[in-house]
């Protein structure tokens, strides 16, 4: 049988050397391996601890490997790091014994050797004082293991103080939040049966169909398999609820898969308005689709379609939640912080300003377009709209109440610090009256 801990360690090799997605390969991993709630819970978090604090942990490592090291025994060594540092409960000896099982049994015993003596003289020593490093942009980059050029950034648009606040929000466990559809049972019926089984349930103050749910995965609650419920982080729903929808709209969602935002907003319509969804990639329609049929919803029609490319009709609300670096939800794919790249945030830019400048032409006279990203990344954000909006004069902001401090904002930028959630952008624009 595969332990635990292989079965993290395995899911790091997905991530980091494969690519896989970590949020994506996790779910797949615990729906393949029936786990106990302890397992899952030390599964969850040597997976996410491992990640979130890589940078960290190779900087603790680093002066105890001299000689040249395989990189799966070098995420190996981060791992069991990572229980050493930050996990109490756990024994150094079980921490060092499981790595050199695995060690041994995917490189021979020398490999496990080499292990041992690493491990035996990391868990010996004093570690090194990060404080010591004395460039700022490095000495918070390897705090909150985060790269520079994202300490650069965060620094220049938000400061010290934020920005090492937003560095400590990314390193904490996401908060299980999830949407009650509300075409399907009552919030009242829906917190109590959640409770019934075995949940803790908060309702959420600002949205009032959002609930905190805290006990073991939500996934296996009656009401997410019956579509009652729909797991969705608290910034993300934000958006549906900024729209301002009203019975008989024509809506356009065009980057729209998974579905959770078009399908919150066929829950806020009930069927009285006509939503389309599109996605450029053909193989994710079946997901949208999928969520549609689950949670039972009418009035959404999903379709491939590339968002740069000419919709026909015109809409009432456009919803333009665009492909982005995906830095403000780094709690739930902590990965995204290393592949990232100032070059592809650039790349990024020029997409979402191809998307707006496509469907801005779709927008009916006086109706609006609201752009909304799940980074904090000020270029994919303010910049975006602020330069589509210089080049059409046509369209102008409509404010929207900050849910924070209820004042009329034309943007919403939502720091994971606001509500123990994602980093979240929101904005809306107005086709102005002829
Ligand atoms: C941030 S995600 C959307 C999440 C979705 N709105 C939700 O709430 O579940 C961005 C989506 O844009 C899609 N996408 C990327 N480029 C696109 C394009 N040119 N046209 C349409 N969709 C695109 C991606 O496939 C991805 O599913």
């Amino acid at each position: 049988m595969t332990s635990v801990r292989e079965l993290s360690f395995q899911t790091l090799e997905a991530v980091l050397k494969d690519g896989a997605y970590s949020n994506l390969k996790m779910n797949e991993v615990l729906q393949e391996h029936s786990l106990n709630a302890a397992d899952r819970g030390l599964y969850t978090a040597l997976v996410y601890g491992t990640l979130k604090r890589k940078l960290t942990l190779d900087f603790y490592l680093k002066p105890y490997v001299k000689t040249k090291i395989k990189g799966w025994v070098r995420r190996l060594l981060w791992m069991s790091l990572y229980q050493y540092i930050y996990m109490d409960k756990i024994p150094t000896h079980a921490i060092i014994n499981e790595a050199v099982n695995i060690a041994k049994k995917r490189g021979g015993k020398q490999t496990g050797n080499t292990v041992n003596a690493i491990l035996r003289q990391v868990t010996t020593q004093p570690l090194r004082d990060i404080e010591r490093i004395k460039n700022k942009e490095e000495r918070l980059s390897i705090r909150y293991s985060l790269p520079t050029w994202i300490v650069r950034h965060w620094l220049t648009h938000f400061g010290e103080e934020t920005t090492e606040a937003i560095a400590a929000q990314m390193l904490l466990p996401a908060v299980q939040t999830v949407r009650v559809n509300r075409t399907k049972i009552t919030v009242d019926d829906a917190i109590a049966q959640l409770k019934q089984e075995g949940y803790r349930v908060e309702q959420d103050h600002d949205i009032t169909h959002c609930l905190i749910v805290e006990g073991h995965g939500v996934m296996q609650s009656q009401l997410f398999q019956q579509g009652k419920i729909s797991i969705q982080d608290k910034s993300s729903m934000f958006v549906a609820e900024m729209m301002d929808l009203q019975p008989g709209h024509r809506v356009l969602d065009c980057c729209s898969a998974p579905g959770g935002k078009v399908c919150h907003m066929a829950e806020i319509l009930a069927g009285a308005g006509d939503i389309i969804a599109t996605d450029i990639h053909d193989h994710k329609i079946g997901l949208i689709q999928h969520n549609i049929d689950k949670l039972g919803l009418s009035g959404i029609h999903a379709r491939q379609h590339d968002a740069t490319a000419p919709y026909e009709g015109q809409f009432d609300r456009i919803l333009v939640d665009a492909p982005c670096s995906g830095l403000g939800v780094l709690r739930h794919k902590p990965e995204i912080r290393y592949t990232m790249t100032p070059e592809t945030v650039d790349k990024l830019v020029q997409i979402q300003l191809q998307i707006l400048e496509n469907v801005a032409q779709n927008v009916k006279i006086g109706g609006e377009l609201i752009y909304s990203t799940c980074t904090i990344e000020q270029m994919e954000n303010e910049n975006v709209i602020y330069t589509f909006l210089k080049a059409h004069p046509e369209f102008e902001f409509t404010t929207m109440r900050d849910p924070r401090t209820d004042a009329q904002v034309k943007t919403l930028q939502l720091l994971p610090q606001d509500y123990n959630a994602d980093g979240f952008f929101i904005t809306k624009i107005r086709r102005k009256d002829q």
